[in-house]
């Protein structure tokens, strides 16, 4: 039988303001607007666990309102839906989403073929075995480490008495898991694939309770300046003022190129780009008087928090004035530092662009994003990941943009080859990893 229970040991004060502020060891306070005191009333009713229905029959509100204060408190985590047997606690569910699936009164009894949802993800959470839904967010703590083989037996239909049987306690967390939307009949599955829905819930507020992010947000130091940094020519911004086209001009004119020159773009040319997309305008320091400040940089770009954590890395096939190799942007020095200068790993990531590309030119530049993820992950959390790949796509558009202006071609690449970067540039893919590629260099008219 599932019930409804109270979360741990909570105290329920009235505050002034017709609100209750529940509070408890380990949670943080919630209060909760109570004019008519029915939220009180449910959690008098739920003094002990009780069904869904017992606790629509003691509480005096219409069933629709009974049902929607339910989910409220479900959602603000103060009660939970759990399920028992005469040994303990079997499982207990917990929401994140006010949209999250609830369906106290889905069967999965007897002879019913059922089979686990592919976004039923069974994880680690806190410590504790749990299956979680990418879809809402919900989760299901296993209460006994046997009950995962009910989970495992899921994954292919079976009959519901038989998988039931694989542990003590499996009948009820079958009954919890089918109340939830994480066990079904087998039948038409949506396409999504599940870490492109599990990234979303995880990456929004409403779907998920985001976690909160811990540490040091200071803008890293300029890195000092070594023997083989390369210096990039400035441009002269005061004549880019007044000769470059009107924006309308060159928003109107963007297109992604594919087709290059057979003369490669020029240093002074590749300079200019990085230049204007992606130096460091000013770097300027946390507020004394504000303990959340944090020291930053500006950038012709903007970037989620001023974070800044696309690094961009040139890898070079043929550039007039640069010998080829793979390439770190530095924007605080407007340089270049080298990463690598062998022919493998630069064939590799030229190549594997060529072919996106549908194999019209051989790239010229090819410019990988990078990201410093646990920067992003610092001051965001869950949100980080989300907010690079938005970063990632800023950048892209400065790239395109002021290629467009500076008469070169310029074309993103949507499969970019994680592990050819990271062979290429030495890094570990789980500190710094390529995210978005762009390929750019002169036109075909330009050739001379
Ligand atoms: C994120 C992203 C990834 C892309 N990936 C590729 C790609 O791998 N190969 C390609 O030929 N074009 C790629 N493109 C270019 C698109 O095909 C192009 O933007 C689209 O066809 C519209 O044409 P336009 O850019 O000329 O307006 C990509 C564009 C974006 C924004």
């Amino acid at each position: 039988m599932i019930t409804l229970r109270r979360d741990g040991e909570l105290t329920v004060d009235p505050t002034t303001s017709a609100d209750l502020l529940i509070t408890g060891p380990d949670r943080e306070p919630v209060a909760l607007h109570d004019a008519d005191g029915s939220v009180a009333a449910v959690l008098t009713a739920l003094h002990r666990p009780a069904t869904w229905q017992q606790v629509r029959e003691q509480v005096p509100l219409g069933e629709g309102q009974l049902d929607l204060l339910v989910r409220r408190l479900l959602v603000a985590g103060v009660i939970t839906l759990g399920c028992s047997d005469g040994h303990g606690d079997v499982a207990t569910a917990r929401f994140r989403s006010r949209l999250a699936e609830v369906r106290p009164d889905a069967e999965t009894a007897g002879e019913q073929t059922v089979q686990l949802s592919p976004y039923a993800l069974l994880r680690r959470l806190n410590g504790r075995a749990v299956v979680e839904s990418a879809r809402d967010g919900t989760v299901v703590e296993l209460h006994r480490p046997a009950l995962a083989a009910v989970v495992a037996g899921l994954c292919t239909p079976a009959v519901a008495a038989t998988v039931a049987g694989l542990a003590p306690g499996g009948e009820q967390l079958l009954r919890l898991l089918a109340a939830v939307g994480m066990v079904a009949a087998p039948g038409a599955e949506a396409g999504r694939p599940p870490h492109a829905v599990w990234t979303h819930t995880r990456s929004r507020n409403g779907l998920a309770d985001l976690r909160t992010p811990v540490g040091d947000l200071d803008e890293p130091p300029a890195e000092p300046a070594v023997d083989t940094d390369i210096a990039l020519p400035v441009p002269d911004l005061a004549a880019l003022r007044r000769t470059d086209p009107p924006l309308a001009e060159v928003m109107e004119a963007r297109r992604s190129v594919r087709r290059f020159g057979g003369t490669p773009l020029t240093l002074t040319q590749l300079g200019e780009l990085l230049h204007r997309v992606a130096r460091v305008q000013q770097r300027l320091p946390a507020d004394p008087a504000d303990d959340r400040s944090y020291s930053f940089t500006l950038r012709p770009a903007p970037s989620a928090g001023a974070m800044h954590e696309l690094d961009h890395y040139l890898t070079v096939r043929a550039c007039q004035g640069l010998a080829p190799g793979v390439y770190r942007y530095l924007p605080d020095r407007h340089a270049l530092a080298v990463v690598n200068r062998d022919t493998v790993p630069l064939v590799r990531l030229i190549n594997a662009a060529y072919l996106a590309l549908n194999r019209v030119s051989v790239p010229q530049v090819l410019i990988s994003l990078a990201a410093r993820g646990d920067r992003t992950t610092r001051k965001y959390g869950d949100l980080a990941y989300s907010l690079t790949l938005r970063n990632a796509g800023v950048a892209l558009q400065s790239v395109y943009l002021c290629a467009t202006a500076m008469g070169l071609g310029a074309c993103a690449v949507g499969s970019g080859d994680a592990a050819d970067f990271a062979e290429a540039t030495g890094l570990d893919p789980a500190e710094v990893s390529a995210v978005a590629e762009i390929v750019i260099g002169s036109l075909p008219g330009e050739d001379v």
